[in-house]
């Protein structure tokens, strides 16, 4: 099988020459079915089509994972109680249902802004799962608020309500740029490239640090502009990203490309051998 690459087509087709249980961690975030407009895919579907093609995907991946592997699902308001029905039904067991809070919505006018997307966490096997709490702690309120001695002094694992705020990630929110206006990853930042729902590299550094290991198998379906794939090359994890668009596709090669410029930039100069005049 093809890794560290992003495959053009189909994830049902592309999932299904795949061997069976051959993936350590599945990370989709799959159309919303709310009227997206992305370039060749149509994300206003009939509910019963949108409904029918997710149990057929989500079949697709839950084969693929790995008797120790987990998956994470990225997915909207409007249909998140239907993909844990059919996840709980694949015979998956339910690790956390995440809410990530994102504090940069649509604004609305007659009812409250949305600034949530959902991340269902699932594992197959509740007894043997990957799972590394020293990669991802953070301080406990006891350490940062309450001067508490009884802290635990290495952190605590995050909440299930991931906020991802300006002052928290200087990497992804510079405190000069900080405009509320594009959903998800805003226009402004340095990471943004031109897909219309880009995820930001921090949400996925932390679902691939916690649920894999260097050189595990890391999947998505779903590929938009790269970053789950980004992320894991980023992390030393094989990848494999599936993204039906053409255009898209391009986009992920041209990001993972620049991973390797930037690594071979920031790589330290060897110092060259004085040569010694001979006399
Ligand atoms: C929500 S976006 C993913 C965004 C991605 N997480 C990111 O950070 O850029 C969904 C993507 O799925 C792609 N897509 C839709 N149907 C597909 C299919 N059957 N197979 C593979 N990709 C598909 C769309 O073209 C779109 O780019």
């Amino acid at each position: 099988m093809r890794t560290n690459d992003v495959i053009e087509g189909d994830c049902i087709q592309v999932l299904g020459a795949m061997r069976e249980g051959s993936v350590d961690l599945v990370f989709a975030d799959p159309p919303f079915n709310i009227g997206y407009q992305y370039d060749v895919y149509d994300d206003r579907r009939a509910k019963a089509d949108y409904l029918n093609w997710t149990e057929k995907w989500l079949a697709a991946a839950v084969r693929v994972l790995a008797p120790h592997g987990s998956m994470f699902l990225a997915i909207g308001d409007e249909f998140v109680a239907e993909h844990k029905v059919r996840l709980d039904a694949l015979g998956l067991t339910m690790r956390n249902w995440i809410v990530w809070h994102y504090t940069f919505g649509v604004n609305c006018s007659k009812k409250f802004n949305r600034s949530h997307a959902h991340i269902l966490y699932y594992v197959r096997d509740p007894k043997n799962y990957r799972f590394f709490p020293d990669a991802v702690r953070v301080p406990s309120a006891r350490m940062t608020t309450y001067a508490d001695r009884r802290a635990n002094p290495v952190g605590k694992l995050p909440d299930d309500t991931w906020m991802l705020r300006p002052q928290e990630s200087d990497k992804h929110f510079q405190p000069d740029s900080d405009t509320w206006h594009v959903p998800r990853v805003c226009g402004t930042f340095s990471e943004r490239l031109g897909h219309p729902c880009q995820m930001p590299e921090a949400v996925l550094d932390r679902i691939i640090r916690v649920a894999s290991e260097k050189g595990d198998l890391v999947l998505d379906p779903f590929a938009g502009s790269g970053t789950t794939l980004a992320v894991a090359k980023k992390l030393g994890r094989s990848y494999l990203g599936v993204e039906l668009s053409e255009q898209y596709a391009d986009g992920v090669r041209k990001r993972l490309q620049m991973i390797d410029f930037a690594e071979a930039a920031t790589e330290p100069v060897k110092p060259r051998k004085r040569s010694v005049a001979k006399r």
